[in-house]
């Protein structure tokens, strides 16, 4: 089934390349106006001018995702651009492997501060912005990506398990505090992994359904997008 996204604009961290990038094309190809914020400023232009290319609305847009005043600069941009914003993907992450008895102190502030206060700044933006009141102010999505070393014990990326079990748990308080105030914003996250070896089409289609109507009733989930065992 494919879920229509037209009238939508979206913002997705971490856009210019990966899976960000797969995230990108497919909220694009579902219809929506899309920016890629990113800290690469020349690979992300280029990865919205290709989505451009196909036909889609596309912008970039710089952002450190750590940075609140880059937060807030990043989303009136959007706005400005796209004339509105309806869906939040807080996919920048980034994942500094090894094992705990030779772990870099430095290496895991750096990934506490993009996957944990980039995702949880990225919370607060969308909030602020989707709210009713807001910038934008007609409810929406907000799509987390964790992973699934938040749910699931595999060694030599501790640190870093740890800061998607955070991912994760900023979704499931997000979600009830938005439900709670009056937002009309829904909080979801995915757990990506490799049960067999996927597509990125495979996690950006779970993200595009998250993002759409058809998950309307769906808030404060997480959703292993993996292939299974
Ligand atoms: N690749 C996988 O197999 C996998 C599995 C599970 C979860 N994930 C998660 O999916 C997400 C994307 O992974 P990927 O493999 O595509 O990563 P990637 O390294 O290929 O791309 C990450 C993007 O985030 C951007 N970024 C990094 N720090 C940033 C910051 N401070 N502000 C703004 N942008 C920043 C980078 O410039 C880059 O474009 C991450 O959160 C990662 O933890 C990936």
């Amino acid at each position: 089934m494919r879920h229509d996204l037209s009238g939508r604009a979206a913002l997705i961290t971490g856009g210019a390349r990966g899976l960000g990038a797969g995230m990108a094309a497919a909220l694009a190809g579902a219809g929506a106006a899309v920016v890629i914020a990113d800290l690469r400023e020349d690979l992300g232009r280029a990865t919205a001018d290709a989505l451009g290319q196909t036909g889609a609305a596309a912008a970039f847009v710089p952002l450190d995702v750590t940075d609140d005043a880059s937060w807030e600069r990043a989303v009136k941009a959007t706005i400005a651009e796209l004339g509105g914003l309806d869906v939040v993907v807080n996919n920048a992450g980034v994942e500094l492997a090894g094992p705990l008895v030779d772990l870099d102190p430095a290496d895991v502030r750096r990934m506490l501060d993009v996957n944990v206060l980039g995702t949880a700044l990225g919370i607060k933006h969308a909030f602020r912005a989707m709210r009713p009141g807001g910038a934008a102010g007609h409810g929406g999505a907000v799509v987390n990506i964790a992973s699934v070393a938040a749910t699931t014990a595999l060694p030599g990326i501790a640190a870093y398990s740890a800061t998607k079990s955070a991912v994760d748990r900023l979704t499931r308080v997000a979600a009830t505090e938005a439900g709670k105030l009056g937002y009309g914003v829904r909080v979801n996250c995915v757990y990506p992994g490799a049960g067999r070896l996927g597509e990125a089409t495979d996690l950006a289609d779970a993200v595009v359904f998250l993002a759409s109507d058809a998950a309307r009733f769906v808030t404060g989930a997480g959703l292993p997008v993996d292939g299974g065992p």
